[in-house]
């Protein structure tokens, strides 16, 4: 090792005040009842977190984002809220999340929250609140209550299906109903009631306040809601009236005037607040919300709709940096989140799948219990390598998920009875749900959950997890957490503006593109080796073979002769 990434000093205090620290940051996704477990009890928690912040810092990360960690019954894994301004005992208090913040901030690590506006949860005081009032109360007017249709409003006032499935609204005990577009626990909240803004304003100065750095917001398409009747029928809800905006339920125009008063109040801080948005909306109208005056950037999800192909990479690259620059905003790339299944695995799959079907693929496997389509778990943790690493040369900013820089792969055939999505209790013989990608991650190669914590973790570990554990990977140059570290350290040291010229790879199965300074990215998705560019080798997700770059793999490639690096492999 020559020239040494050792002597690099990170002063990531410099960032304090820079209010462009998300445009290209790496943001470290933590779903924190699956994380790490402090007392024992199975269920990770905000000390477990503490505990790993020192692993955090060695990643390498900018941010981390947590899942909900709010008081929750879990009908949705803490998607469903009790309270939005406190912590749920289990998890651990505000002052753990206090504690949390101050070391994370001290580790040179932003904080970024979870919030959740589109339904509380059926706990929640307002709610209860609701049940225990008439038909038109003021308490009914924070939600969506309807009288029914049919003889004594029998049936609901609409056909609509809940994301989750089933029907879309319950019926309470006087005979009104609700409408909720996940789980019945999650009532929808009405965003036409001040009272409901207010309080959201509130809870977002509540976090900022105690130094969250920024805020995710879940469902951020679904606030805005035109519910005039005749509310229309479930088939008349095409794609048209997405495209128009004049969807019922699904991003309205208005939505964006609620984000314009937040942004407002994210402006007061110093610097601003950030937010991203989870918007699973039509593509040609994701850069609404990635506007500066709506929540500034916006999950892109299409990396995650793929398979493993360079047409479609290309296609989705070129479009998704020209949309994010044509909003003034940064890009988002996803590999892998809470509600997928893991990359790791989603490249094992050996389908014929059309390249946009990646997703829908992967959740027919976990539907078979993994069987179906046969699995390639080496060829999967391959092309998950070269594809992390990939996304990680992009411009914008990258969002990882916990363990994937283990090359963990979903665990496919969690028995029935372990399973906790409202994904697999409502919908059972359509779809496992989402439990895969929540194991929790393995620390240690034995102990009664791997490291996770001194008791049995909440969702079963499989015996594979072992090889998986951060201590294996940490002993063994060759594996992706190493690879992971490496390459965020080289990004660090090599980011540069937001321009990504492409380079001509002489082949449709090879991608290859700089970066400012030298910086060049090549991956090359075909069955055959190909010569790589002039430069110095910073970093290849598998082994050269006679110095010619193998088959599903990405190296990191500096240009510029004079600039010495490490040559990892
Ligand atoms: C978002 C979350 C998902 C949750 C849903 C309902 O899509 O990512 O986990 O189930 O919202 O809150
Ligand atoms: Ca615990």
């Amino acid at each position: 090792m020559s020239s040494t990434l050792k002597d690099v000093t990170y002063n990531r205090s410099e960032a304090v005040h820079d209010t462009g620290w998300w445009r290209q940051a790496v943001v470290y996704q933590i779903y924190p009842r699956s994380f790490a477990d402090s007392n024992g009890d199975g269920i990770g928690d905000l000390r477990g977190i503490i505990s790993r912040i020192p692993y955090l810092a060695a990643l390498g990360v900018d941010a981390i984002w947590l899942s909900p960690f709010y008081p929750s019954a879990l009908a949705d894994g803490g998607y469903d809220v009790d309270d939005y301004r406190d912590v749920d005992a289990k998890l651990g208090t505000l002052d753990d999340f206090d504690d949390m913040a101050a070391i994370l901030h001290a580790h040179g690590i932003k904080l970024i929250v979870d919030i959740v506006p589109n339904h509380t949860s059926n706990r929640h005081v307002w709610f209860q609140e609701a049940l225990a009032a008439p038909a038109g109360s003021p308490a009914r007017e924070r939600y969506i209550f309807r009288d029914g249709t049919g003889p004594d409003g029998a049936q609901p006032p609409s056909d609509w299906h809940s994301s989750f499935g089933g029907p879309a609204w319950t019926r309470v005990a006087d005979g009104q109903w609700y409408l909720h577009l996940f789980a019945p626990e999650q009532p929808d909240l009405n965003w036409d009631n001040p009272e409901v803004r207010a309080d959201f304003i509130k809870t977002i100065r509540f976090w900022a306040d105690r130094g969250a750095d920024g805020f995710r917001v879940d469902v951020a398409h679904g606030l805005a809601k035109d519910l005039r009747e005749p509310l229309p029928a479930w088939r008349t809800l095409d794609e048209e009236l997405l495209l128009r905006g004049a969807h019922p339920f699904t991003d309205r125009d208005e939505v964006h005037d609620i984000y314009a008063e937040w942004r407002r109040v994210f402006d007061e801080y110093d610097p601003p607040r950030s937010s991203v948005a989870e918007a699973w909306v039509h593509p040609s109208r994701r850069s609404r919300y990635a506007s500066a005056t709506s929540l500034g950037q916006v999950f892109n999800f299409d990396l995650v709709e793929l398979t493993w192909n360079p047409v479609s990479y290309r296609r989705v690259i070129v479009d998704s940096l020209a949309d994010a620059a044509a909003a003034g905003s940064s890009n988002t790339w996803v590999l892998s989140n809470h509600d997928v299944v893991r990359h790791a695995s989603r490249y094992g799959l050996l389908s014929e799948a059309a390249s946009h079907e990646g997703r829908v693929v992967s959740r027919q496997w976990v539907q078979s219990g993994g069987t179906t389509p046969a699995y390639d778990s080496e060829l999967g943790l391959r092309r998950a390598r070269a594809a992390s690493l990939l996304m990680l040369a992009l411009p914008g900013s990258a969002y990882l998920y916990q363990g994937e820089e283990l090359g963990l792969p979903e665990v496919p055939n969690i028995p029935d009875e372990h399973r906790q999505d409202p994904t697999f209790f409502r919908n059972s013989g359509v779809d496992k749900g989402r439990d895969g990608c929540r194991v929790p991650i393995p620390w240690t190669g034995d102990g009664p959950s791997f490291g996770f914590g001194t008791g049995t973790a909440h969702l079963p570990q499989p015996e594979w997890f072992a090889a998986h554990s951060v201590q294996a990977q940490e002993a063994d140059p060759e594996s992706t957490l190493l690879l992971y570290r490496r390459g965020l350290r080289w990004r660090r040291r090599l980011q540069t503006t937001e321009e990504l010229p492409w380079l001509d790879a002489g082949s449709p199965s090879v991608l290859h593109f700089a970066r400012k300074g030298g910086w060049q990215c090549i991956t090359n998705f075909g069955p055959e080796p190909v010569p790589l560019p002039a430069g110095t080798v910073m970093i290849s997700s598998a082994p050269l073979v006679d110095g010619a770059l193998p088959s599903d793999t990405t190296a990191w490639i500096l240009a510029t002769a004079e600039r010495s690096a490490d040559s990892m492999r």
